[in-house]
């Protein structure tokens, strides 16, 4: 093994707290046949990451130990896979990939973009993840049209905050929940009112709903349905909504559908960086050695946007 096969990357061997996440030493991976080698500028920390790291899925979505986490991804292409088209050595692009929380991470190349000159490798890095699910939430579920009237549940996270802006930029009536640090914060990004969850129950507030995007579940999803008007839609990217209860109350729901090419929005959404409709926000930069304390950040629950991972300059 050579040092030019060799790389950075934080990983843990087995499941438990934060402090299982190491920075280790380990072999670079190295792309497959339609798959991209990324130089990893920045990584995103998402839920799902701890998630996995603490074990709580590992019923349904076990991972091979010792695991590096990370989805969310912006580099510049380091290698090309065979019979890669359309992507070169030295390109910007951003997407999902494995493992990234690595100074080098593949992916496939129906997981990425080309990050646009204008747009940073920072603002790109949470689009994947945050992005792909609000889209997938308001405009793909949704069908958010201008004129609707539209509640995002937890509207300050890394999928909400992405959503409120998707629905604003649609011309819909935006209505969010956040707790009280950030109701300023979910205003500035265009709802036009934002519910203090902490001291109201958005379903005294709220009524008339077309279509309610949830980013939270449990209690939340529950306390979703008596804001929609008859044949609304809930729409939630956390568990599968109750049909029996929708049938009942004469609404829709459904779950986030799970996409594989996910370039298309991947190309809306950044699109929309580069014309300032959207802004993503990022809640704090962390280095590489302090994955650990970025993932007990994320893991808070409560938060104001996207958590990166600055790998390189
Ligand atoms: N199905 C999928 O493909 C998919 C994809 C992405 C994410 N997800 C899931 O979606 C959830 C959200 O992801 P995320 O990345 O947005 O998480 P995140 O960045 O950690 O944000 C979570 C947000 O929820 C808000 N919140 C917490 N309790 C709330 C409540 N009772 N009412 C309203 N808001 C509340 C928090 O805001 P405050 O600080 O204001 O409380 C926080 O900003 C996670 O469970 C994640 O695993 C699923």
């Amino acid at each position: 093994m050579t040092t030019e096969t060799l790389m950075r990357a934080a990983r843990f061997h087995e499941y438990g707290p934060p402090s299982v996440l190491v920075v280790e030493t380990v072999e670079r991976p190295e792309p497959k046949a339609g798959e991209v080698l990324i130089r990893v500028r920045f990584a995103g920390v998402n839920p799902i990451d701890w998630k996995l790291r603490a074990g709580s899925l590992k019923q349904y979505m076990p991972v091979t130990l010792p695991t590096i986490p990370g989805l969310d991804v912006a580099g510049t292409v380091e290698a090309l896979g065979e019979g890669v088209r359309g992507f070169a050595v030295g390109d910007r692009v951003f997407g999902r990939g494995a493992s990234t929380y690595a100074e080098f991470a593949v992916a496939p190349i129906t997981t990425i973009a080309q990050i646009p000159d204008g747009v940073s490798f920072e603002q790109a890095a949470p689009l994947h993840v945050g992005g792909v699910t609000a889209w997938l939430g308001v405009i793909d579920s949704g069908h958010v049209e201008a004129g609707q009237r539209v509640l995002v549940q937890g509207g300050a996270g890394g999928v909400g905050s992405i959503a409120v802006q998707l629905g604003r930029w649609k011309g819909a009536d935006v209505i969010a929940t956040a707790s009280t640090a950030n109701v300023e914060f979910v205003r500035s990004l265009g709802a036009r009112e934002v519910i203090d969850y902490t001291s109201v129950n958005v379903e005294d507030a709220v009524h008339d709903v077309d279509v309610v995007f949830d980013t939270v579940g449990g209690e939340v999803t529950a306390h979703s349905w008596g804001v929609l008007k008859p044949g609304g839609i809930l729409v939630t990217c956390v568990g599968v909504p109750d049909a029996e209860t929708a049938a009942a109350r004469g609404v829709r729901a459904e779950a986030t559908r799970r996409v594989t090419d996910t370039r298309p929005i991947l190309e809306e959404l950044v699109k929309l960086v580069a014309s300032g409709d959207l802004t993503p926000a990022i809640q704090h930069v962390f280095s590489l050695d302090d994955a650990a304390r970025a993932q007990a950040a994320s893991e808070t629950g409560h938060g104001r946007g996207r958590i990166l991972l600055k790998v390189a300059d």
